[in-house]
């Protein structure tokens, strides 16, 4: 049986601003088992920041409990709750290095409080700046990195006491694609070789899309929608989850220009836009082919794009179905009963309509 490393009960947050309570975190169960990637989704405000700092009590909590490693924090004696806490891991956007310390020292300084000697805590560094590839700039300083430099410097800092945890607080936001790429690798690679159960929050789905096997969407301080990747790519229920998949997938921007392009406008009677996703078996069919050749309904690709997701294949497509109408209602039926969604994308008032 899989073991939660994290069980987050019932957390609520409240804040006092002046006159008013902020409720940043109302009433959230989170679960992440061990060895999970386990991405928090959300726009800005959402009570992401505030909902994991409840996992190492840099935040405590209004109401509810926290069961970290299978110890309730809030139970803790300091000295105890010390201990746990470093071996739960912290990155962020602003690297936080500090700048008077080469990188050696930067990494170094968390074992500053442990029983290791000087000779012990410069091998240990030097192993932590080995795994993230920065061995050789262990004398530099920090305004001598790039940005994706000093990220992997703070995640060499952040495994410096070996945590079970560790926890990335938009930790790419400030870098540009490629580099968010190999530092989204990086953890990936982490989390398999040493077994380090990683929450990562983000506001981008595409980050979660990489690396995560389970995701939760927040908004207003609660979690709207959480499963497997899988499910939330392939089934979204919620808007706001729909939302972060369409901009990670491409599929959003693409029925923008689609709809807003005049020949959409311009469509026959005998014509349907629709939106349709693919999950796994689908994805194989010559599904288009059979339209023509069963319904003699002609589709016409507008838009494609086939994202794999650990071992499943997710595929997305804008077409117009042209044929008589009743054709394009049993062409749609036959989408669906072979696990294809469908949207129909209405040309009136440009709403997406369920079909
Ligand atoms: N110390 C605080 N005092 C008062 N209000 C706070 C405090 N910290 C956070 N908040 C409020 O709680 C809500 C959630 O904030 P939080 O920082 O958790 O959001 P977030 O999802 O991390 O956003 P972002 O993506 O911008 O980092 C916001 O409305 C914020 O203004
Ligand atoms: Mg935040």
């Amino acid at each position: 049986m899989t073991e939660n490393i994290i069980d987050l009960k019932k957390i609520t947050v409240e804040f006092k601003d002046g006159e008013n309570q902020v409720q940043a975190v109302k009433n959230v169960d989170l679960q992440v088992e061990k060895g999970d990637i386990y991405g928090i989704v959300g726009y800005s405000g959402a009570g992401k920041s505030t909902l994991v700092r409840v996992i190492n009590l840099l935040q405590k909590p209004t109401a509810g409990e926290v069961h970290i490693n299978k110890q309730d924090l809030l139970q803790l004696k300091p000295v105890e709750l010390r201990q746990a806490r470093t071996k739960i891991g912290m990155i962020f956007q602003h690297f936080n290095l500090m700048k008077s310390r080469t990188i050696l020292g930067n990494v170094e300084y968390p074992l500053l409080k442990t029983k290791l000697s000087k000779s012990e805590r410069t091998k240990r560094a030097t192993e932590l700046l080995k795994l993230v590839g920065l061995e050789q700039r262990k004398n530099d300083y920090p305004r001598q990195l790039s940005g994706g430099q000093k990220q992997r410097v703070a995640i060499a800092r952040a495994l410096a006491n070996n945590p079970d945890i560790l926890i990335s607080d938009e930790a790419t936001s400030a870098l540009d694609p490629k580099t968010t790429l190999s530092i989204l690798n990086l953890l990936k690679q982490l989390n398999e070789t040493l077994g380090l159960t990683i929450v990562l929050i983000t506001h981008e789905m595409q980050a979660v899309k990489e690396i995560c096997n389970h995701v939760a969407v927040m908004q207003k301080g609660e979690i709207v929608e959480r499963g497997d990747i899988e499910e939330i790519f392939s089934t979204p229920k919620k808007k706001l989850t729909q939302e972060f998949i369409n901009i990670a997938t491409n599929v959003g921007p693409a029925v923008e220009k689609v709809t807003e392009n005049p020949s959409f406008q311009q469509l026959t009677q005998k014509q349907q836009l629709v939106q349709l996703n693919f999950i796994g078996q689908s994805t194989e069919q010559p599904i288009i082919s059979t339209l023509a050749k069963q319904f003699d309904v002609d589709g016409n690709i507008l838009f494609a794009n086939v994202e794999q997701l650990h071992e499943e294949t997710l595929g997305f497509m804008i077409l117009v179905l042209t044929g008589e109408n009743q054709n394009i209602t049993k062409a749609i039926q036959f989408l669906k009963d072979n696990q294809v969604r469908v949207k129909l994308l209405n040309k009136v008032d440009k709403k997406e309509v369920q079909a």
